[in-house]
This record gives structure tokens, C-alpha cells and sequence, in this order.
């Protein structure tokens, strides 16, 4: 119909960690599907500095590292001038709402997140309350935008839920004021694997160097990981119960080349281990080599990385703070 003002894109919103570089398996479980959906949607991207802090880190490197992450999100193909990319720290509202709703957000259902449960035992002599209210900040990222999907790998589910609840809770005392967020988890890539542990996830902080491939990885590196990787001894390229090893490289080649696992199978069939995680680390020095360069170019352009962030911070801040404004009246703050 003609005059009729557009139907609103929907919002997608997702944040990242600082804390190392992304592993392969965050790209593939979110900064991957964080491109593709960045074409589509109405998109906001950033990295989370200030979750990052609720384990102990060292100044300068939060610094470096928080730098080198929002450049890497450029790299990966995200255009500031269509995408809000931003820094988590530079839009206080994150944690004002965050405080907000910790107020909104059971002590139980808190204790519950695994995440929690398990970081507490990781880092055992430094179990923080913001470690502990992690979900409620998380929660304010995603509902400070009112987004619509929250593009995600598996681990972090149970935190969704949790940002769904709290949503329905608050809506349920004042009205509609939080759209209700679903994650988007891929359907392949969601949960990559440790190569020398398959049977635990792919993390950043993963002590052992051979365990986890990054996005910045050089070439030679990525092949001798992947060439490293753990198997079984059945010698036969195939998706199966209890094929951990060889069902996470087949989930990492087919996100790279789009191949079904029965294609997959077909190309291998008959050719031993060796030849099949050669072209697996083949296949993920392809993928990354444009984001790599990417990222040499863009790491040098301190000038520009600002340039972004501050433009980041300033759209983000906009937005978030309609919605603040709205859930501090609804509370009944007095408003000047
Ligand atoms: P973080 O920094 O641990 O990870 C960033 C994203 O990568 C996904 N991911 C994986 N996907 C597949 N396989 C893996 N092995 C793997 N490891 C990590 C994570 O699921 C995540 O999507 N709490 C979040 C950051 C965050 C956030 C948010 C996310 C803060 N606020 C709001 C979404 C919305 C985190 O620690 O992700």
C-alpha cells in the first residue's frame, strides 16, 4: 500500500567477549552468522568488555585486547556505517539496566546458570558477584534494544532462557516494554569442539595451544593443529555416535564448504585420517585468509578504529537509553 510507513527490520543483537582471541569456534558458532545476518537485519554488534571483568584482567591487555577484538569484528565484515558496532563499556545504559534487573531476577534461578557453576570452580579464589550476576548484565545488553534475535552458539542458551524470563517477569508487573528475544543458534557450528578434547567445547581460555584454533592462527599453525587433532581409530571418514573427534572436524569442513555430511563422506570415502584433516585445515585457512587481511589492514588504522567506536557508542547510546527511560518511569523513578 502506498504512504504506508515501512514495517520495522528486525533487530539483532550480540555481544563477544574480549578476553582472547575467537577461536574458530566462535566464528563459526556466532561472528559468521553475525555477517550474514548483518545483510538482512537491523544489527547491533559489540564487544563485551565489561564481562570480561568478571575474571581478574590485567589493565593493558583489557585494553589491547578490547581494541583488537572490535577491529577483528570490522574485518569479519561488519560495515559501521549499517551495522551498530560498539563497545560494550562506552553505553553506560548497559549497566544501569543491568542493575535494573538484577533486582527483577531471582537469587535461584541465577544459581542455576552452569555457566556460573562452572567458572566458579575454574577461578575458585575469585568468585565475584558480578560473576555471579553475569546473565542479569547479559540480559540488559539484549533487552536495552529491544532485539529480536540474539544469533549465539549453544553454550550460552541457558542464558537466553534466563533474559526470556526476566523479560516476561518485568512485562508482566508493567506492561509491554521488552520485545522477547529469541536466540538464533545455528544449525551446524553451534557447538565446535576442543581438537585434542572433543568431547568439551572450543574455548579461548583453553590452557593447551593445540586444543583450539584462532581466527588469527597463521597458516602453518592452523595446519599443524589440525593435523594434531584427536581421532579414533575405526580409520573412516563417517558422522556417528561416539565419533566425537571426526564429527567435529566434519562439522568445521562443511561450515567452510557448505557440504552435507553425506557429501562429505562420498568425497572421503576411502582415504585415510591424514588426507581428510589436511583438507579440513585446508578449508579453514581459505575461510580465514580475508578476514586475517582484513584485520592486518585495519589493526594499523588506530584513527579509524576510534572513528567507529565513537560513532558505535553514539547511535548504541540512543537507542538503549529510549528504553531505560521507559523502564525507569515504568518503576517509578522521578524523572526531571
Ligand atoms: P563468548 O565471548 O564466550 O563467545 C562469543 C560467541 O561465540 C560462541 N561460542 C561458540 N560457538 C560454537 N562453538 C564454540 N566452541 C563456541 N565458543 C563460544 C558463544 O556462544 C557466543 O555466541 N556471554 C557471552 C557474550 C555476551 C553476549 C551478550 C552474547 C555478552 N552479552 C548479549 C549475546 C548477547 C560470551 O561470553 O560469549
Amino acid at each position: 500500500m502506498e504512504n504506508q510507513a515501512p514495517e520495522r527490520k528486525k533487530r539483532v543483537l550480540s555481544l563477544i567477549q574480549p578476553t582472547a582471541v575467537p577461536t574458530i569456534g566462535n566464528y563459526f558458532g556466532a561472528l559468521k552468522n553475525w555477517k550474514a545476518m548483518s545483510e538482512d537485519y537491523d544489527c547491533l554488534f559489540g564487544v563485551a568488555d565489561l564481562h570480561a571483568i568478571t575474571v581478574r584482567q590485567e589493565p593493558a591487555m583489557l585494553r589491547k585486547q578490547s581494541t583488537e577484538m572490535f577491529a577483528l569484528l570490522l574485518a569479519n565484515g561488519l560495515d559501521p556505517e549499517k551495522s551498530i558496532v560498539f563497545m560494550q563499556s562506552h553505553v553506560p545504559q548497559h549497566s544501569q539496566l543491568g542493575w535494573l534487573l538484577n533486582c527483577y531476577t531471582q537469587f535461584g534461578e541465577a544459581s542455576r546458570m552452569t555457566q556460573f557453576k562452572d567458572k566458579s570452580q575454574k577461578h575458585a579464589d575469585n568468585i565475584n558477584v558480578g560473576l555471579f550476576s553475569y546473565p542479569t548484565l547479559m540480559a540488559a545488553d539484549i533487552l536495552l534494544y529491544q532485539s529480536d534475535f540474539v544469533p549465539i552458539g549453544a553454550d550460552q542458551k541457558q542464558h537466553l532462557e534466563l533474559t526470556r524470563n526476566i523479560a516476561e517477569r518485568f512485562n508482566g508487573i508493567y506492561g509491554n516494554v521488552f520485545t522477547i528475544p529469541e536466540p538464533f543458534i545455528g544449525k551446524k557450528g553451534a557447538k565446535i569442539t576442543s581438537l585434542q578434547d572433543p568431547t568439551s567445547k572450543m574455548s579461548k581460555s583453553d590452557p593447551n595451544p593445540k586444543a583450539s584454533v584462532s581466527v588469527l592462527d597463521e597458516p602453518n599453525m592452523i595446519m599443524k593443529k589440525f593435523k594434531s587433532a584427536v581421532t579414533d581409530s575405526e580409520a573412516c571418514v563417517r558422522y556417528a555416535d561416539g565419533k566425537d573427534g571426526i564429527n567435529n572436524l566434519m562439522t568445521i569442513y562443511s561450515c567452510c564448504t557448505g557440504k552435507a555430511y553425506e557429501e562429505i563422506e562420498k568425497e572421503f570415502d576411502g582415504k585415510g585420517y591424514g588426507d581428510f584433516k589436511v583438507a579440513v585445515a585446508e578449508a579453514v585457512i581459505a575461510e580465514l585468509a580475508p578476514v586475517q587481511a582484513e584485520y592486518k589492514r585495519i589493526i594499523t588504522d588506530t584513527a579509524y578504529i576510534n572513528e567507529c567506536m565513537a560513532k558505535g557508542a553514539e547511535r548504541a547510546s540512543r537507542l538503549a537509553q529510549r528504553t531505560l527511560d521507559k523502564c525507569m518511569k515504568k518503576i517509578g523513578f522521578k524523572q526531571i
